[in-house]
């Protein structure tokens, strides 16, 4: 009975250590089911679409956006042949797209992955700003922080995104811009 409380004690710390060394990097591995399949391997690998025709606004505002079935049209109107006896050969996830999304006008309700805490200030602009070197593929500044998105069939969470992370680099770019000042990255 005495050595309750200590017992106790130490499962809280073997917890709260726990959090702090695991609990941030938890989103490591994170893939959440999409609700269609849509594939980076395919598009940004194979046939290497570069990452900005999609995810346009990355390289001047916070967000990277993600595209409307409007820019997947683009394509899967034309390259596809949606249309008399193509339509019946086309692939039937594309199938799925025209008639389950773009037919209806909704967009497929895509489950987020990467996220930053509120008390987190995180802007894309300035960083493919500083991580893009004129002439380069998009993807050489996305790798940093997403790895290599265009091998992946299904994305998923590679890097931990937290406070080191993001500290290691800003060290690494001190000269360029890159702060350590708490106010930096804090509201
Ligand atoms: C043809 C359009 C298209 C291209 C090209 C494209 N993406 Fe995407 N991207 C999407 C769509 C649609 C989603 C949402 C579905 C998903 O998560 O797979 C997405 C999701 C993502 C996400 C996950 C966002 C989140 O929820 O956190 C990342 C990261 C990403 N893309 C990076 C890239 C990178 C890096 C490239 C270039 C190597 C790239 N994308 C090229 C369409 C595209
Ligand atoms: C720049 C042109 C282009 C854009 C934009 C584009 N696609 Fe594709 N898509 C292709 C090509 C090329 C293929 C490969 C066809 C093949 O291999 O026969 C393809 C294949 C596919 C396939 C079937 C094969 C696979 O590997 O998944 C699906 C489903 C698909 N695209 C969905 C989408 C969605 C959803 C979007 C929008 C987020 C999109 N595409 C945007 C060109 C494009
Ligand atoms: C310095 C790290 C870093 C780089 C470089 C970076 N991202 Fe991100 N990305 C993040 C973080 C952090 C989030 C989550 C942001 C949030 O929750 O506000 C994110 C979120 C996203 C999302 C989810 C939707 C959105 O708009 O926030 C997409 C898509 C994405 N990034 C694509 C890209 C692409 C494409 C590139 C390269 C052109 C890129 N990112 C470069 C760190 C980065
Ligand atoms: C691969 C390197 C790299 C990584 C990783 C990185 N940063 Fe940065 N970050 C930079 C550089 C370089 C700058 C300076 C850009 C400039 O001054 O133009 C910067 C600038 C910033 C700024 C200031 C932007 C402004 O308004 O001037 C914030 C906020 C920021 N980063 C937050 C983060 C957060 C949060 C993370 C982690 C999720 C992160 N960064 C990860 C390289 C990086
Ligand atoms: C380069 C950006 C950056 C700088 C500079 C930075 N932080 Fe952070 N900080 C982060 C990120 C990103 C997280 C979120 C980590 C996560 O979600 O795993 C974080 C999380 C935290 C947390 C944990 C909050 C919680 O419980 O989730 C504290 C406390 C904190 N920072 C304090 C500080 C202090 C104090 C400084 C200055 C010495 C500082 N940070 C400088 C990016 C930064």
């Amino acid at each position: 009975m005495k050595k309750a409380p200590k017992i106790i004690i130490t499962v809280l710390v073997v917890l709260g250590l726990g959090w702090l060394f695991f609990g941030p990097a938890k989103q490591i591995g994170y893939a959440p089911d999409q609700p269609f399949a849509y594939s980076h391997l395919t598009h940004a690998g194979k046939y290497q679409i570069d990452c900005q025709y999609c995810h346009s606004t990355v390289s001047y505002s916070k967000s990277a956006g993600i595209p409307g079935v409007n820019v997947c049209m683009n394509c899967h109107r034309a390259v596809l042949g949606l249309s008399g006896t193509a339509k019946k050969d086309a692939n039937k996830r594309i199938m799925d797209l025209y008639s389950n999304y773009w037919e209806k006008k909704k967009a497929p309700e895509w489950v987020r992955i990467h996220n930053m805490p509120d008390h987190v200030r995180f802007s894309h602009a300035p960083h493919i700003k500083a991580l893009l070197k004129p002439g380069q593929e998009s993807k050489t500044a996305c790798i940093r922080c997403h790895g290599d998105v265009a091998q992946m069939e299904v994305v998923s969470q590679v890097e931990s995104l937290n406070m080191g992370f993001c500290l290691n680099c800003h060290r690494e770019y001190e000269k360029d811009g890159g702060r350590t000042n708490c106010g930096a990255c804090h509201h």
